[in-house]
C-alpha cells in the first residue's frame, strides 16, 4: 500500500531531538534513585534503578538496531565516533549497570554509611561513563544522523522508539 508514503508526521520534534531529551529523562530517574539511596530507602532505590534500566535498555536497542546500522552506511568512519565504538560503549554500559545492581543488592543487605559511600563512588564512575557517551552522541551521532537520514528512515526510528514503551515514555 502506497498510502502514507511521504506523509509527514505533524507531531513536531525530530526523533534525534527526542532521543537527546531521553538522555535527560534518564539522568533524572537516576538522580531519584540516588536520592532514595541517600535516604536509606533501599526498596525505592531498587525500583527506580529498575525503571532506569528498562528505559535505557529500550533507548540503546533503538540506537543499536535502527540508528547505528544506517549511520554506519551513511557516515562510515568517524574518528572516535564509528558505529562500532557506540555499540561497544552500549555493551560496556550494560556491564557497568549490572555491576551497579549487584552492588546495590549487596549494600542494601547490610547498610552502613561507608558501604553507601563506596556504592555512590561506584555510581559516580558509571555516571561519568554515561555522560561521556551521551555527550558524543549529542555532538557526533545525532547531528550526523539528522543530516543524513531520509524521512522514511527517521520515521522508522521513531516508530520503534515509540513502540514497546516502558511506562514513562512521553511523561
Ligand atoms: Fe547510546
Ligand atoms: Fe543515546
Amino acid at each position: 500500500m502506497a498510502s502514507g508514503l511521504e506523509q509527514n508526521t505533524p507531531t513536531g520534534a525530530d526523533v534525534f531531538v527526542l532521543l537527546g531529551d531521553e538522555h535527560r529523562r534518564l539522568d533524572g530517574i537516576f538522580l531519584s534513585h540516588q536520592e532514595s539511596v541517600l535516604m536509606g530507602d533501599w526498596e525505592g532505590a531498587a525500583a527506580t534503578l529498575a525503571e532506569y534500566k528498562a528505559l535505557l535498555a529500550h533507548h540503546m536497542k533503538v540506537e543499536d538496531e535502527e540508528v547505528l546500522p544506517v549511520y554506519n552506511v551513511r557516515v562510515g568512519e568517524v574518528p572516535g565516533g564509528s558505529a562500532e565504538v557506540f555499540r561497544l560503549e552500549h555493551r560496556r554500559i550494560e556491564k557497568l549497570l549490572g555491576e551497579v545492581e549487584r552492588r546495590l543488592q549487596e549494600t542494601s543487605q547490610k547498610p552502613t554509611r561507608r558501604g553507601t559511600i563506596s556504592f555512590l563512588d561506584f555510581e559516580k564512575m558509571f555516571k561519568d561513563y554515561i555522560e561521556h557517551h551521551d555527550l558524543r552522541e549529542r555532538n557526533i551521532l545525532y547531528p550526523k544522523c539528522q543530516e543524513s537520514f531520509s524521512a522514511a528512515e527517521r520515521e522508522s526510528v521513531r516508530r520503534s522508539w515509540e513502540q514497546p514503551s516502558p511506562q514513562h515514555r512521553g511523561g
